[in-house]
């Protein structure tokens, strides 16, 4: 599943002993492993070579430029949503035809600038945007491809934070609103209907889901059909799942056994936006322990993480393993393990069987490579990590951990003040 591995009683990744990583760059520090990134989306490509769909790789799951350009490097496309992950993804050098971009809340300067780059396709997720899009277009005398996201209205069965296609939320369009958008396309001159999407939530385990909301839509493929409307591309999103604690996710070949014969019968070109099942078990969160603290009711294992650097846990209640990085007893016992920050939700684990650890052992925080970093802030003034990415027997500095000055970079106190 992962290069995350224990050789005799020490954690490598790769071939690194993730100890000395931790004692070179400092803890807390984000480590990837190369090798593990590659491979999920080699498997996830492997899984589809029928159909050959562009994966486009979701930016916001881990958005660091070494990760994009690994995988661009791969022939992956990107998922974007913001001008930000625009920016970042010309700069990883990802060719403009393999990005799409997704987002209930684009502003006229970001499809300026998305325009500008000629990405692949707008995703759009309603009415007005659509119009909107159109007029930036039209001043700019061009024509603009977009796909319609339908809300396919499926129970995804994951987090309710993360569930997007359900008709209560707030992406996407239903099937009735969206047939009218096609009935009326001819008067909206800028823009070409040339794809469909859906994402309909993330950490999605089963395939049923799937199942469901593409089923929807080839009904609605074949409806279009009848009207003589043929659309190019369908998007069906990210969201596949992934072992964190014992899940039994589905694999790669599993999922593409259950969807491949419906995706073919639409023969429309399949796109997918994974982000998680690429990235997820590829990084890790390393922490030193600072103190341990035994309370009449408990005891806490205080490392130098917070939930600023790994929030799931405190948003999501997001279950993470936790390992020592060198393995020097097999007594466990009953521990909260928590950060620095002046909060109590500033958890990774709560009432966890862990390995007995003393001050001053390093922890791994596992499956941290998605919405770990691309999550983490400066609350409490605290500096972004380092990261590291290990290939085989040598690791890169992918990002510099923050200075101080970092933090006040961007402020700037007032002339009355001073
Ligand atoms: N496409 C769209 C339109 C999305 O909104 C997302 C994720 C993806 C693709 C990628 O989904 P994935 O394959 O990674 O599941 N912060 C949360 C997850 C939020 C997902 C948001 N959208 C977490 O830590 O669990």
């Amino acid at each position: 599943m992962h290069e995350f591995k224990y050789i005799g009683k020490n954690l490598y990744c790769e071939k690194i002993r993730v100890e000395e990583l931790a004692k070179r760059f400092g803890t807390p520090l984000y480590v990837y492993s190369y090798q593990t990134l590659i491979g999920h989306f080699i498997k996830l490509r492997n899984a589809f070579r029928l159909i050959d769909p562009l994966i486009c790789y979701s930016v916001k799951a881990n958005s660091n430029l070494a990760i994009l350009k690994a995988l661009v490097d791969h022939g992956a496309g990107l998922d974007i949503v913001s001008g930000g992950e625009l920016f970042r993804a010309i700069a990883a050098g990802c060719p403009a035809k393999k990005i799409v971009y997704a987002s209930v809340g684009k502003t006229d300067k970001e499809i300026e600038g998305a325009i500008s780059e000629r990405i692949l396709l707008f995703n759009v997720e309603s009415l007005s945007e659509l119009e909107n899009i159109n007029r930036i277009a039209a001043r700019r005398k061009c024509v603009v491809n977009v796909a319609i996201r339908i809300n396919p209205d499926v129970e995804p069965k994951t987090h309710k934070y993360i569930t997007t296609g359900k008709i209560t939320n707030k992406f996407g369009i239903d099937f009735k609103s969206a047939l009218q958008i096609f009935r009326v396309r001819n008067a909206l001159e800028n823009v070409k209907i040339s794809g469909l999407h859906i994402h309909i939530g993330s950490q999605i385990t089963e395939s049923e889901p799937y199942v469901s909301a593409i089923t929807k839509m080839a009904v609605f493929i074949d409806k279009l059909r009848t009207k003589g409307i043929t659309p190019e591309y369908l998007n069906i999103g990210g969201g596949l799942g992934i072992v964190y604690d014992n899940e039994s996710a589905q694999t790669a070949e599993r999922f593409a056994a259950k969807v491949l014969p419906i995706l073919k019968k639409t023969k429309l070109k399949v796109i997918m936006e994974p982000g998680r099942f690429i990235v997820g078990n590829a990084g890790i969160l390393v922490t030193k322990v600072l103190y341990i603290k035994t309370t009449p009711k408990k005891k806490f294992v205080i490392v130098d993480a917070g939930m600023n650097d790994l929030i799931r846990p405190a948003l999501y209640d997001a279950y993470h393993k936790i390992v020592p990085l060198r393995i020097s007893t097999k007594a466990q016992e009953n521990v909260d393990v928590v950060g620095p920050i002046c909060e109590s939700g500033d958890f990774f684990a709560k009432e966890r069987k862990l390995t007995k650890v003393k001050e001053g052992d390093y922890l791994a925080i596992m499956s941290a490579g998605a919405y770990g970093f691309s999550m983490s802030s400066n609350y409490n003034s605290r500096l972004k990590l380092e990261e590291v990415m290990v290939v085989k027997d040598q690791e890169f500095v992918i990002r510099k951990r923050d200075s101080h000055e970092d933090l006040i970079r961007s402020e700037a106190i007032p002339p009355f003040l001073i």
